[in-house]
């Protein structure tokens, strides 16, 4: 089964294909393959405001989306009859880029007579490490760090997902990219500010670490910029000479408090296999440090290839794919209806839903 997926929930337009293995009866499962992606981000337009501006945002999905579903089917060879299922980013997101992606599935589906399905881009980002040569095995706990969202779940199977802990304001990729801003850093500042970071000296300067030793699995990054932005209005002409060193400070604060919660999450579930998503996955401060204490700890940890931590098309396709090998018989969007749901809580998926 070939498996067409579309995202357009923010500012990447990303769109795949992928194919189901044909698993034997009685062996391990087999994931579905990539055969095909293309990718075009918008960063660069949105930079000048500093920022995603939705309506932009829209306008350029629609631009592009087609072009790039063209492409994915010459790279792969694959004729548009030939595809059994057209997927896209039903939420959450931007409702107007969301609209985008849904509209043009929903009308190549119509067009192929073929299914349609909402993908969550959560799950997406959840089960990309399946498409890694190391993918995990089930279960595990997730820390899901994306640019909207800061979660760890514990994940059972496919569509099997308790949430564990949650940011109850600001997420690790918005604390990463507004300390940025207060730098003086282009958006999306994530990136940015942990290349500055390795030139810094991460105790430098002493930030809060919100929520560390609450006792609990939630997190809290608003009080975080705030320090920041304290921290920089006090440096004031000196600023340019330290702002690597806020930089590493920013950066430690950020990455011990993820790191301290996801151990405290293996412990607290017993599961020895940990898988790192989202945007904030791509963070090597975050990889390098989880990788030491999960050594210690005789945790495996798992991660989607580099390109694959921001947003894509692949995951989308993935997570379609593999929900539709998990559930025999789901239900499927056949009239050309589609809708999107740019609040989604994630909750929502597991199977008692
Ligand atoms: O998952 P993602 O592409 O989009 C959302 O679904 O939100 O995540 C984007 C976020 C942004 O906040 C960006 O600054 C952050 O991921 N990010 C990083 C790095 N690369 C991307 N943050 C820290 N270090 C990085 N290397
Ligand atoms: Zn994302």
């Amino acid at each position: 089964m070939i498996v067409l997926g579309i995202e357009s929930s923010c500012d990447e337009t990303g769109v795949a294909l992928v194919k189901t293995a044909e698993g034997s009866p009685g062996t391990a499962p087999t994931w579905p393959v990539l055969l095909a992606q293309a990718l075009h981000s918008q960063i660069e337009m949105h930079q000048a405001y500093g920022g995603v501006v939705p309506e932009l945002a829209s306008r350029d999905h629609i631009r592009r989306v087609i072009p790039l579903t063209e492409s994915v089917l010459n790279q792969a060879g694959v004729q548009a009859a030939e595809i059994d299922v057209v997927a896209f980013t039903r939420g959450p997101g931007l409702a107007g880029a969301l609209l985008v992606g849904a509209g043009v599935a929903a009308g190549l589906a119509a067009a192929w007579r073929k299914p349609l399905l909402g993908v969550h881009h959560l799950e997406g980002h959840l089960l990309s490490p399946f498409l890694s040569q190391d993918p995990p095995s089930f279960p595990f706990v997730a820390l899901l760090v994306s640019g909207g969202h800061t979660q760890l779940m514990q994940v059972n199977a496919v569509g099997d997902y308790a949430l564990l802990g949650e940011t109850i304001d600001d997420a690790a990729g918005e604390a990463f990219d507004k300390s940025a801003k207060l730098l003086g850093l282009p958006y999306p500042g994530g990136p940015g500010l942990s290349r500055l970071a390795e030139q810094g000296d991460p105790r430098a300067f002493a930030l809060p670490r919100p929520l560390l030793n609450s006792g609990n699995l939630d997190f809290s990054f608003a009080g975080l910029k705030t320090a920041v932005l304290t921290q920089v209005q006090r440096l004031g002409a000196d600023l340019p000479a330290r702002v690597a060193d806020v930089a590493a400070s920013t950066q430690a604060a950020i990455v011990e408090v993820l790191v301290k919660k996801s151990m405290r999450a293996l412990a607290q579930t017993g599961l020895k296999r940990l898988v790192v998503a989202g945007g904030v996955g791509a963070n090597s401060a975050l990889r390098t440090q989880l990788h030491a204490q999960c050594q210690t700890l005789g945790v495996q940890v798992h991660y989607p290839e580099l390109h694959l931590c921001t947003d894509n098309g692949a995951m989308i396709a993935m997570a379609a794919a593999m929900r539709i090998q998990a559930v025999p018989g789901l239900r499927m969007g056949r009239d050309g209806a589609f809708d999107v749901r740019p609040r989604w809580p994630m909750q929502e998926l597991s199977s008692h839903h």
